[in-house]
């Protein structure tokens, strides 16, 4: 017992001193950043008109469900949903979808002009919802932005969920979306070594087109994590943690390790 005690109080001693205590700031974490004007796009020379309203790809996979791991009536939170391509394309196909997006001009555009009708249409930060355990199966995205900003947050939250989270890229030659090629597996990872949970990341084709091209069959890498009942709770402590500025020593220890998924810039120091 006074071996296994003072075996802690070492841990945590080195755990301390090897790690700064930097978790992730929401405030900082939840300015947003990336919020979208209607029909324009954003790359690093800034914002430019686009000229078709849609996502990169657009799919049309009469299999996407089982592609994706999701069954026919699952309960989906589709995240920064953009023109809503891919959320109305999972509604259409069975499952039940609630879409979101941090901009206000997107969600309403989205309301009036997309003929697939989803259960709500959410105008909300990703880092902040759902805000209840087990209101969702699945929180979903195609190539959300802030990999290492707030995604990491939105993917923390997906712990809630019954089933967990599903992120998908297009692949295209030559480096298609940067970065994300890269951060995406490091978030995933990293989110199954600290609440011990499953992951899996897949490579598959699915059938669609890009903006203005034919129908093909495109290949995407699916990222997805499964959560349950232990990660579910260590979850729901952490974002208490987040929201209220109190931390258990459970929660310094993970949040820390999350950090590691985001910029310095996003984060903030702690003491224990
Ligand atoms: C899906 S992403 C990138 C576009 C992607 N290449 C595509 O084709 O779908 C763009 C959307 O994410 C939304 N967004 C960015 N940051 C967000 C955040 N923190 N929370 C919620 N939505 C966000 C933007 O408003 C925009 O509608």
């Amino acid at each position: 017992m006074i071996l296994c005690l003072s075996a802690k109080v070492i841990y945590t001693f080195f755990f301390v001193l090897i790690n700064k205590m930097l978790v992730p700031d929401l405030k900082k974490i939840i300015q947003p950043t990336w919020s979208h004007k209607l029909g324009y796009g954003i790359n690093q020379g800034g914002w430019f008109k686009v000229k078709i309203a849609s996502q990169a790809v657009t799919p049309e996979d009469p299999k996407i469900l089982d592609k994706l791991g999701i069954k026919k009536g699952d309960k989906v939170l589709a995240i920064a949903g953009y023109y809503a391509n891919w959320a109305s394309w999972l509604a259409k196909n069975g499952a039940k979808v609630d879409y979101s997006d941090i901009s206000r001009q997107m969600v309403n555009y989205v309301k009036k002009n997309v003929k697939t009708k989803f259960g709500k249409y959410i105008c909300s930060n990703y880092e902040l919802i759902p805000k209840k355990e087990k209101e969702y199966d699945w929180t979903f995205t195609f190539e959300a932005c802030g990999s290492t900003q707030g995604l990491p947050i939105a993917y923390l939250r997906s712990l809630l969920n019954n089933k967990g989270g599903i992120l998908v890229l297009y692949y295209e030659k030559g480096g298609h979306m940067g970065g994300k090629w890269r951060r995406y597996p490091n978030l995933v990872k990293n989110l199954s070594k600290i609440y011990k949970i499953r992951y899996t990341i897949k490579e598959l084709k699915i059938k669609g087109h890009k903006k203005g091209k034919k129908t093909s069959y495109l290949l995407h890498r699916v990222y997805t994590i499964k959560t349950n009942n232990r990660a579910r709770e260590m979850a729901k402590e952490d974002l208490k943690s987040l929201e209220s500025n109190k931390f258990s020593k459970e929660s310094i220890r993970r949040l820390v390790k999350l950090s590691k998924s985001i910029k310095r810039e996003f984060l903030k120091e702690i003491k224990l």
